[in-house]
């Protein structure tokens, strides 16, 4: 499981090394640590030399060690060991193991937008982590049409462990000047989905996959404080290629990027204008359409949606549960838009839409939220919305030579998407149900 994450996020890897200085400093911060820690120093010595860093939170900060110290202290346990697990656009993850406990637990730190662009305020975090709980209790009763249940699940936040009289699945601990809520989960021993460019993800999890989504937004539906959070606007993803055009060297940066082989300055610059040109006129097809559905919006209900339910956001567990992770990217939208960025990571390999899998993850979507002909004629709508907002964080990182673009799909992948969307809309048009589509 871990040797699977470390490969999918090869900057975990190297953060390893950074390892090896921390044990050699290790006996001067047990010392520092002595006159702070509650606990003998050893204590402290003991984890702190097994930690692989993260990539956004040095761990081997000292301001860092207080805020695990806090962590200890709220949470009334005593961590015996740490590794990093991955760091994504808002926050970073370790694995820890606390003596109180058998089974390893998660720690999320949650970043500030002053670490991470994608990084959520404390207050954002807060928002966030309440919906998780909410999640985590009322996902389990959900049905499909039938009334059967669907094996859908969200990870209950650790309040306090073991149990004391905290009460907060967050904390909110001042350091280095900024504010970072952290939140503890239990360590998921299973399976994650690869979409890997060889191996077609198993229609029958593209089928689980679809069940999933609709059975977590017929909950979602639910929530009583979903007016608080932002309104998904597709408006600021076409704003922001607007701004990338209109930069220059960002620009030729990103026709150098987007190149398989090395081009000259002037022919970076005009791949890079000619790339972001088309996304231009793209973008302002797409906002019309946008604006549009606002008319037909009882085709798809407003939920809180989940935003990013692409494969790596979910895991199947030992037991058989479908795994939904990561709400990082919740916002206030139409149902159909979450089903269009979902679509476009479960039912595609390399930038191609699998229509076999289009349509088993449509087919058990209506069998827990089934669809009007009108909601089936938005769906490649939708997706291109969705397909053209990961093209634009794919070219901000592209632009800005984000190292972490490494360890992530291209942005022509997506671009393919959009294309391979509106090829196929005629299809969705004259549908009245999913079974015609086939
Ligand atoms: N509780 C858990 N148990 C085991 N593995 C986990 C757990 N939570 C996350 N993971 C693994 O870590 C990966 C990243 O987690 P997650 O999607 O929550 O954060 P992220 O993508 O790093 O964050 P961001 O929201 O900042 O992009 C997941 O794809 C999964 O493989
Ligand atoms: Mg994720």
């Amino acid at each position: 499981m871990c040797a699977e994450i470390l490969r999918r996020h090869p900057l975990q890897v190297i953060s390893r090394g950074l390892a090896l200085d921390l044990q050699r400093n290790i006996t001067g911060w047990a010392l520092a640590y002595a006159p702070l820690a509650y606990w003998p120093p050893f204590v402290v010595f003991d984890y702190m030399k097994q930690v692989n860093m993260a990539v956004f939170t040095d761990i081997t900060d000292p301001d860092y060690r207080d805020q695990l110290l806090e962590i200890e202290r709220a949470y009334r346990v005593t961590i015996d060991s740490i590794e990093g697990i991955t760091a994504g656009s808002s926050d970073t993850k370790f694995k820890i193991f606390v003596k109180e406990h058998d089974e390893p637990l998660v720690l999320t730190i949650h970043e500030t937008p002053d670490v991470t662009p994608a990084g959520l305020t404390s207050e954002e975090s807060k928002q966030m982590l309440s919906y998780v709980d909410y999640l985590a209790k009322a996902i389990p009763s959900a049905t499909d049409r039938l009334g059967r249940p669907v094996n859908v699940h969200v990870l209950q936040l650790l309040k306090a462990y073991p149990q004391s009289k905290y009460e907060a699945p967050f904390l909110e601990l001042t350091f280095a000047g900024c504010k970072k809520p952290v939140s503890l989960v239990p360590f998921i021993q299973g399976r994650s989905f690869l979409n890997s460019p060889e191996e077609l993800i198993a229609p029958q999890d593209v089928f689980r996959a679809g069940k999933a989504l609709a059975a977590f937004l017929s909950i979602s539906q639910s929530y009583p404080e979903a007016a608080s959070f932002d309104d998904f606007e597709f408006g600021l993803f076409v704003d922001e290629i607007n701004r990338i055009a209109a930069n220059k060297e960002g620009l030729a940066r990103l026709g150098y990027m987007l190149s398989e082989h090395q081009l000259q300055e002037r022919d970076a610059a005009e791949k890079g204008w000619a790339y972001i040109a088309e996304m231009k006129e793209f973008g302002q097809d797409l906002l019309h359409c946008w604006h549009k559905l606002r008319d037909v919006e009882s085709a798809f209900k407003s939920a809180l949606i989940h935003g990013d339910l692409f494969t790596d956001n979910t895991m199947i567990d030992e037991s058989g549960r479908f795994i939904l992770l990561d709400f990082s990217e919740t916002r206030y939208g139409s149902m159909g838009l979450d089903l269009g960025i979902s679509l476009n990571s479960w039912a595609s390999q390399n930038g191609l839409l699998v229509m076999e899998n289009v349509i088993n993850f449509l087919r058990a979507f209506d069998g827990v939220i089934p669809f009007n002909a009108d909601a089936i004629s938005l769906i490649p709508v939708f997706a291109q919305i969705g397909a053209y907002r990961w093209e634009t964080f794919r070219i901000q990182r592209l632009e800005m030579q984000d190292p972490r673009q490494q360890s992530m799909r291209s942005p022509e992948e997506f671009q393919s998407l959009r294309y391979a969307w509106r090829e196929v809309q005629a299809l969705f048009d004259g549908a009245r149900s999913v079974q015609e589509l086939a």
